[in-house]
C-alpha cells in the first residue's frame, strides 16, 4: 500500500506511525522505574527538539488537504495519550521517592523547648535581695505610684525644694481629695507621682513597725532624664533601712562593704564623701573600687531626726542608717556594661550572654 499516489497510503502510514509510538510511549513510561527513566523517555517521546512525537508532527504537512483533519485529529489524540501515561509515570516515581513516614515513636524525646532567663537586672535584684537577707535584711515592698508625702515631705524634702518641680517628676493628673494617703492636701495641690526614689518605703515602714527594723526594697523609680549611657527615665534602686539602738557610720559601711565585696567578689573598698540629703544627716555619697576604679554607687547616711519624727519615732531614743543605690549602676559594673540602655533594648543577642548565676 505504500507510495500508491492519492494520499490513502500516507494516512495509514501516519496512523502505524502514531500506533506504534503510543505503543512504545506506553511501554517505556509504565516499565520506567525511577525518574530518571521517566523524564528520559519523556525527552524520547515529547521532547520538543528531537521528540518523536515532533518527528510525526512534521510529517503531518505533507499528509493531503483531504485527509489532514483526520489525521490531525488523531494526533492530537496521540499526544495526549503520551501526555497522560508520563502524568501517570511521574506521579508514580516521586511516591516512591518519597517514602511514607515512619509510624510515630512515642519513646523518643520530645522535641527541645528553648528554655527562657531572667533579665540581667531581674537577676541582679535577686542576688542583691540573697546578699542583704544574709546580713539580716527583710525584704519589703512598697507603691509605685506616691504622694508627696511618701515621695517628699516626711522625708524633709519642702514644698519649695528643687527635687520636687514638675520638671524633675512624673506627676499625675488626678482629681480629688489624697484622703488616706498621708495628705491632707488636695489633689491638686498634692498631685500623685511616680515615685523619684526608693526611699519612700523607709516612710512606709516605719510608719507601720517599731524599731529594731532591717529591711531592703529594690523597684523601680521613674524620672524625666533623657536616656544617654548613664540615664533612663525609668530605672531601679536598692534601698537599705536600719534602726537600732546604737547604730553608726562604722555600721553603715560594714554592711556596705560586706555587701559590694559578696556582689562584686573579692576586696571591694567602699569610700564616703561629704554630701547632703534631705532625710539623712550626716549625708555621704559612695564610692566603690572595684578592678582599680571608683564608681559612685549611691547615697547614705544616718536617718535624720526630722525623718523620724515625720513617722513617730522618738529622735533622741532611735537612731539608725539609710543607703540607696543604683541597681543598674551595680549591674553594670560587675558586668563591665558601659551604656545602661542596653538594659531596655530587648536584644537576645545581649541578653543571651546573662545566662544565670
Ligand atoms: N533617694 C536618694 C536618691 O534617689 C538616694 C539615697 C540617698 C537613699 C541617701 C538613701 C539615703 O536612703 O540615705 O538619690
Amino acid at each position: 500500500m505504500t507510495g500508491t499516489p492519492g494520499g490513502e497510503a500516507s494516512l495509514d502510514a501516519f496512523f502505524a506511525g502514531l500506533d506504534r509510538l503510543e505503543a512504545d510511549a506506553a511501554a517505556a513510561l509504565v516499565g520506567a522505574a525511577d525518574e530518571a527513566a521517566v523524564e528520559a523517555a519523556r525527552v524520547e517521546f515529547l521532547g520538543a527538539r528531537s521528540g518523536r512525537l515532533k518527528a510525526i508532527q512534521k510529517a503531518l504537512g505533507g499528509v493531503s488537504q483531504a485527509d489532514r483533519p483526520a489525521a490531525g485529529r488523531r494526533f492530537n489524540e496521540a499526544k495526549a495519550a503520551v501526555a497522560d501515561l508520563l502524568a501517570a509515570a511521574q506521579a508514580r516515581v516521586r511516591a516512591v521517592a518519597t517514602p511514607a513516614a515512619p509510624p510515630l515513636d512515642v519513646t523518643l524525646p520530645g522535641p527541645a523547648v528553648p528554655r527562657g532567663r531572667l533579665h540581667p537586672l531581674t537577676q541582679t535584684i535577686r542576688r542583691v535581695q540573697e546578699i542583704m537577707g544574709r546580713l539580716g535584711f527583710e525584704g519589703v515592698d512598697g507603691p509605685e505610684v506616691e504622694d508627696q508625702w511618701h515621695n517628699f515631705e516626711a522625708l524633709a524634702i519642702p514644698a519649695e525644694h528643687p527635687a520636687r518641680d514638675p520638671l524633675d517628676n512624673f506627676y499625675l493628673a488626678t482629681a480629688g481629695f489624697a484622703a488616706g494617703r498621708g495628705g491632707t492636701m488636695p489633689d491638686a495641690v498634692n498631685p500623685l507621682l511616680l515615685r523619684s526614689q526608693t526611699s519612700t518605703v523607709q516612710i512606709r515602714v516605719m510608719e507601720q513597725r517599731r524599731p529594731p527594723l532591717r529591711i531592703v526594697s529594690l523597684g523601680r523609680v521613674y524620672r524625666p532624664d533623657t536616656a544617654d549611657a548613664t540615664h533612663y527615665p525609668m530605672f531601679h534602686q536598692v534601698e537599705g533601712l536600719l534602726v537600732e539602738p546604737g547604730t553608726t557610720m562604722a555600721h553603715l559601711k560594714s554592711v556596705l562593704r560586706l555587701f559590694a565585696s559578696s556582689f562584686l567578689g573579692g576586696d571591694v573598698h567602699v569610700r564616703f564623701r561629704p554630701s547632703f540629703f534631705p532625710f539623712t544627716e550626716p549625708s555621704v555619697e559612695v564610692d566603690m573600687e572595684w578592678g582599680g576604679r571608683w564608681v559612685e554607687m549611691g547615697g547614705a547616711g544616718m536617718v535624720d531626726p526630722a525623718v523620724l519624727a515625720a513617722v513617730g519615732y522618738d529622735p533622741d531614743e532611735v537612731t539608725g542608717f539609710a543607703f540607696g543605690l543604683g541597681v543598674e549602676r551595680i549591674a553594670a559594673r560587675r558586668h563591665g556594661i558601659d551604656d545602661i540602655r542596653d538594659f531596655y533594648r530587648n536584644d537576645v543577642r545581649f541578653l543571651r550572654q546573662f545566662p544565670g548565676s
